[in-house]
């Protein structure tokens, strides 16, 4: 008798699918949401010193910081010519700036004469100067002013002294940036997601109302990972394994689009580790829970499941704080956590009032990085733009709730962070009899696995495009398979 192996990732978790959830509702259920898909991506382990080592850390400065869309800042902080942001990753460092004429663009921010930063903050400004010895850029980049332009022949209204640039895009209310002037385009690198938000999530006419990022002592993939699956939910935050699914989440890869991916974990139904709780317990259990329930006790009525009883006790409470009807809402959009992630490091949730971005950039060294966490809300009807929030920056001693406005959210966030310095310093102990890698799930932590290979993608290509010996990123390589 043979016995045939099952496909890598094909095995899932018992307890109803999200699939299954979204067949079960009696509201339409956005089409983004229908649109689900897996690759696998082999079972492979992953190198502990990819999270760890300086010259690891390097390459991927090198090579793949510099050459993928990252979003650099919202909309509503350059809305007038001459606001710019800078915008830094790694050891790279760009001016994202409008234009007089309306247009946004985004230099490098070096000086021409002998490098200096240009901008080291964030403002207005009529033009931009050099604190060094005063060369002057206008906002289009052309070199305006040179002091003693007669010792300059070779650089004074030459074409090459305007300031180079690099790509820039906008979506959602954020302004992303490419180091790369050759770059796939942003709209088909993360055609994925646009289009996704358009059919389904509305995201237009955004304000930023709260920005915060944190130094966090692990090396920033640490960072990203915990929050880039739903497995961690029962060791982590057992409080809500009694109305969130967990090892039933989703993970979408597509085949067709390798940057963006989606991470879709349910509530309002047990977790699958549970033994078999009433539908009442669950919903007593998220009411328990959750800052928004109704008074008093709520009864789930024969027939009915704890998730459309949440789900409507929350349609109730939402819609006039939304100030929307959301009688025609589906109760995944309401209840559900809809997480997509743009390789490498940005990540917009998706949802009935879901306002939430993260973003991930690497530290000083391996072994910190830095993540934002900004809301972006809709500017109320009728109502003037709000300013946006300003920058609150926590160093890596600092609590999120140390935050003002991060609200709930600080808790769930320092229950997620307590676990990253372990990790971090974990990973260091590698002794030769020890394993020398990660093993990431094939379901559960294929995203997790398939960004790591993009990024071994780009530091290959750049090594052979520089004629660079291979032989110094081998170490750090996921094996195939
Ligand atoms: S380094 Fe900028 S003007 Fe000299
Ligand atoms: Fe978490």
């Amino acid at each position: 008798m043979t016995t045939t192996e099952p496909a890598i990732g094909s095995i899932r978790s018992h307890g109803p699918s999200v699939q299954d959830l979204h067949a079960a509702e009696t509201r339409v259920v956005p089409p983004a949401l229908l649109d689900h898909s897996y690759v696998a991506q082999g079972m492979a382990d992953v190198p502990k010193t990819r999270y760890t080592s300086a010259q690891y850390a390097a390459l991927e400065n090198e090579y793949m910081w510099t050459q993928t869309w990252q979003m650099a800042c919202t909309v509503d902080e350059v809305l007038e010519p001459g606001d710019h942001v800078v915008y830094d990753v790694a050891d790279q460092s760009v001016i994202v700036t409008r234009t007089k004429s309306g247009e946004l663009k985004a230099y490098y921010n070096s000086c021409l004469h002998r490098g200096t930063k240009l901008r080291v903050d964030d403002g207005r400004v009529a033009s931009f100067r050099c604190p060094f010895h005063g060369w002057k850029w206008d906002l289009d980049g052309n070199l305006i002013e040179l002091p003693a332009e007669w010792d300059f022949p070779h650089v004074w209204q030459q074409p090459s002294s305007c300031l180079p640039q690099a790509q820039v895009a906008t979506w959602g209310g954020f302004v992303f940036v490419n180091l790369d002037p050759t770059a796939e385009s942003f709209e088909k690198v993360a055609h994925k997601m646009i289009e996704h938000f358009s059919t389904s999530f509305g995201i237009e006419n955004r304000y930023k109302a709260f920005h915060a990022v944190k130094e966090v002592p692990a090396n920033w993939k640490v960072c990203m990972e915990a929050f880039g699956e739903g497995y961690h939910v029962i060791a982590t935050h057992p409080q809500i394994v009694e109305f969130a699914g967990d090892a039933n989440s989703e993970y979408s890869i597509w085949p067709d689009s390798p940057y963006v991916t989606r991470f879709v974990n349910s509530f309002g139904i047990q977790s699958p580790h549970l033994a078999p709780i009433s539908e009442q317990q669950v919903a007593d259990a998220y009411f328990a829970f959750s800052a928004r329930s109704p008074r008093g006790a709520v009864e789930v009525p024969e027939g009915e499941t704890a998730r459309q009883v949440v789900a409507q006790a929350f349609r109730s409470a939402l819609s006039p704080v939304l100030g929307i009807d959301l009688g025609d809402v589906s109760d995944t959009e309401i209840l559900d956590a809809h997480l997509y992630h743009l390789y490498p490091a940005f990540a917009p949730w998706a949802g009935v009032g879901q306002s939430l971005t993260y973003r991930w950039r690497p530290g000083p060294t391996p072994d910190t990085c830095f993540m934002d966490v900004l809301r972006m809300m809709p500017v109320p009807d009728g109502q003037e733009r709000p300013a946006p929030a300003p920058i609150q920056h926590l160093r890596l001693d600092q609590s999120w709730k140390e935050a003002e406005g991060m609200g709930g959210l600080a808790d769930v966030f320092e229950q997620d962070m307590a676990n990253l310095p372990r990790v971090q310093l974990g990973l260091k102990v590698r002794t030769p009899h020890n394993k020398q890698s990660v093993s990431f799930g094939n379901y559960q932590e294929a995203r997790l696995r398939m960004a790591q290979r993009l990024t071994d993608e780009l530091i290959l290509e750049g090594l052979q495009r520089d004629g660079r010996s291979q032989a110094e990123v081998e170490p750090f390589l996921i094996p195939k398979g």
